[in-house]
């Protein structure tokens, strides 16, 4: 089985990628080939930040791998938070940060469209290749749901009455920005067989 490297500490991405990916490739987190430190992540683009970070894992093993890069688009403001959506409350902020600082600036908005975005670079025999997924839908008023991550809560996807914070995982990797950019890489994985 093929071993892919996926540059995240987070869990919940992990579990997320893995339960997509994870009957075809054999996946180690940065924790399994004990790299540690915060990867650098200063592009102003997702396609940036994606190769920045499958780079940094490439340089220090000589493995196949991938990273992904995700933004948040609200139409109504101009795209933001985007590229900047981990750390759009500031340096340190927690999830629960950023989403308040969203609610605030959308408080009154009519236009409430919003898009996830994520771009996956995958260094192969050290080529980089993107791969990417999206979802449309809207930014809720308020807070629902508890599961997944990030901005979950208040971003409910287009023809769903819920938001992603109330749905099964299964159900969000189905339709979900990262889900679908998995999905392409996955159907890449399975033609190289
Ligand atoms: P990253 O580049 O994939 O780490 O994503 C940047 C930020 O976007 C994260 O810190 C989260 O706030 C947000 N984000 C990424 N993926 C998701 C998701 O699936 N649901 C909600 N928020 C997400």
């Amino acid at each position: 089985m093929k071993e892919l490297i996926f540059a995240t500490n987070n869990k919940h991405k992990l579990a997320e990628v893995t339960a997509i990916l994870g009957e075809k490739v054999k996946l180690l987190s940065l924790a399994d080939v004990g790299l540690e430190g915060d990867i650098p992540e200063t592009s102003d683009t997702l396609q940036g930040n994606a190769l920045q970070k499958a780079q940094w894992v490439y340089e220090r093993t000589g493995c196949d791998c991938f990273a992904d890069d995700t933004g948040l688009e609200v139409e109504a403001l101009g795209g933001r938070p985007g590229v900047y959506s981990a750390r759009y409350a500031g340096e340190h902020c927690t999830f629960d940060d950023n989403i308040n600082k969203l609610l605030g600036e959308m408080e009154g908005q009519t236009n409430r469209k919003a898009r996830f975005r994520t771009v996956v670079c995958l260094i192969e025999n050290g080529t980089p290749q993107y791969f990417e997924g999206q979802v449309a839908g809207i930014i809720l008023a308020e807070r629902y749901g508890h599961e997944g991550f990030g901005y979950d809560p208040i971003f409910m996807p287009d023809r769903f009455a819920v938001s992603f914070a109330e749905m099964p995982a299964e159900v969000k990797n189905s339709i979900s920005h990262r889900g679908r950019a998995i999905a392409k890489l996955a159907e890449y994985l399975q033609q190289g067989k």
